[in-house]
């Protein structure tokens, strides 16, 4: 299905996989327009519910950008989210929908580059799995 175009949805830390996001765009770096980024305090803060509820509400693809790893500023919160989408992974995998559809990234600030490249990865992902047998209809 060449014309399908998968909508993806970031949870973005704000001290880095969002200020990389705001680094790309003064960088002028094209990502594609499928990503919509949802901004956090800290990945520690997204939570399992809010990451099946993407997926349930039509999401054909759904990261968490957090810090690199020892860098988050609330020490674990990185960790913690990695755990959190793993354990979605496992739970997506168990109800037969493809635990690629979800994925933990962590990058820096000054990443910019990374966070387009990320855009692009993931939405390259989505487009050959094809849309989300939890989607109905055009969200
Ligand atoms: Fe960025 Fe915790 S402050 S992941």
């Amino acid at each position: 299905m060449d014309t399908f175009e998968p909508q993806i949805v970031a949870f973005c830390c704000k001290y880095c996989a969002y200020a990389a996001a705001d680094l790309a765009g003064s960088m002028r770096l094209a990502y594609p327009p499928n990503v919509k980024i949802v901004q956090l305090p800290c990945t520690g803060r997204v939570d399992i519910f809010h990451l099946l509820t993407a997926i349930e509400d039509g999401a054909d693809g759904v990261y968490v950008a957090g810090c690199l790893e020892g860098e988050c500023h609330f020490m674990k919160g990185n960790f913690r989210a990695r755990k959190k989408v793993e354990y979605v992974k496992k739970t997506l995998a168990e109800l037969g929908i493809e635990p690629e559809r979800v994925e933990m990234y962590n990058l820096s600030s000054a990443m910019g580059p990374r966070f387009a490249e990320i855009a692009q990865e993931m939405t390259d992902r989505i487009k050959e799995l094809g849309p989300s047998p939890v989607r109905t209809e055009t969200v």
